[in-house]
């Protein structure tokens, strides 16, 4: 069996933690316990080194070192910290007509375990977003269902509808396929999300 580091473990560890607390409708438990069920099989890890984006430099010490993190998201953010500089911070790729001028330059996706992850694989996605203040995400989809486990202020939207803000804590789910997006509001926006990719 493939070893997994003991920094990435507590990552998952934290993680389950906090979105068994927080995500408590059945469909998003239920998506919960089949990903985590099975993140339990580690895989190889990456040969890709670390690498931040400038977005990352200006306002992700302001995600990380903010007080007032109830105990289990504190966990989950330090446990995130002892991770980072392995992770190559990415930017998104493809068309983006619903997102703000400065989108670009203002986000940046930590994978932790997924694709150009720190533990690479395709059934589970686990990472996290870092938006700008101010900055919009822009209209998305794709086929896995997905959990949010929002670490802060900002606003997020489903099928078009009106932006809901869940606040410090807060979770809600994605069916597969649905048309999502996400924007910042004064503060920057950092969230989790877990994907499972085959949801039979
Ligand atoms: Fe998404």
């Amino acid at each position: 069996m493939t070893k997994r580091s003991n920094d990435l473990q507590a990552v998952i560890d934290a993680a389950q933690a906090a979105f068994a607390a927080r995500a408590t409708d059945p469909t998003s438990q239920d998506c919960q316990s089949r990903a985590f069920a099975a993140l339990a099989d580690a895989h190889g890890p990456s040969d890709l080194t670390g690498e931040r984006l400038p977005v990352c430099d200006r306002w992700l010490p302001t995600v990380l070192d903010k007080a007032g993190y109830p105990e289990d998201l504190r966990r989950l953010i330090e446990a995130f910290r002892a991770v980072e500089p392995a992770v190559r911070w990415q930017r998104r790729g493809g068309p983006t007509p619903s997102a703000s001028h400065d989108f670009a330059e203002g986000h940046a996706n930590a994978v932790l375990f997924g694709a150009n992850g720190i533990e690479p694989r395709n059934d589970v996605w686990l990472g996290a977003s870092l938006l700008a203040p101010g900055v919009r995400y822009p209209d998305h989809t794709h086929p896995p269902e997905e959990v949010y486990l929002v670490l802060g202020p900002g606003q997020f939207s489903q099928e078009n509808g009106p932006w809901f803000e869940p606040g410090l804590g807060g979770t809600f789910y994605n069916r597969p396929g649905i048309l999502h997006a996400m924007q910042a509001t004064s503060e920057p926006l950092f969230a989790f999300w877990l994907l499972r990719a085959d949801p039979t």
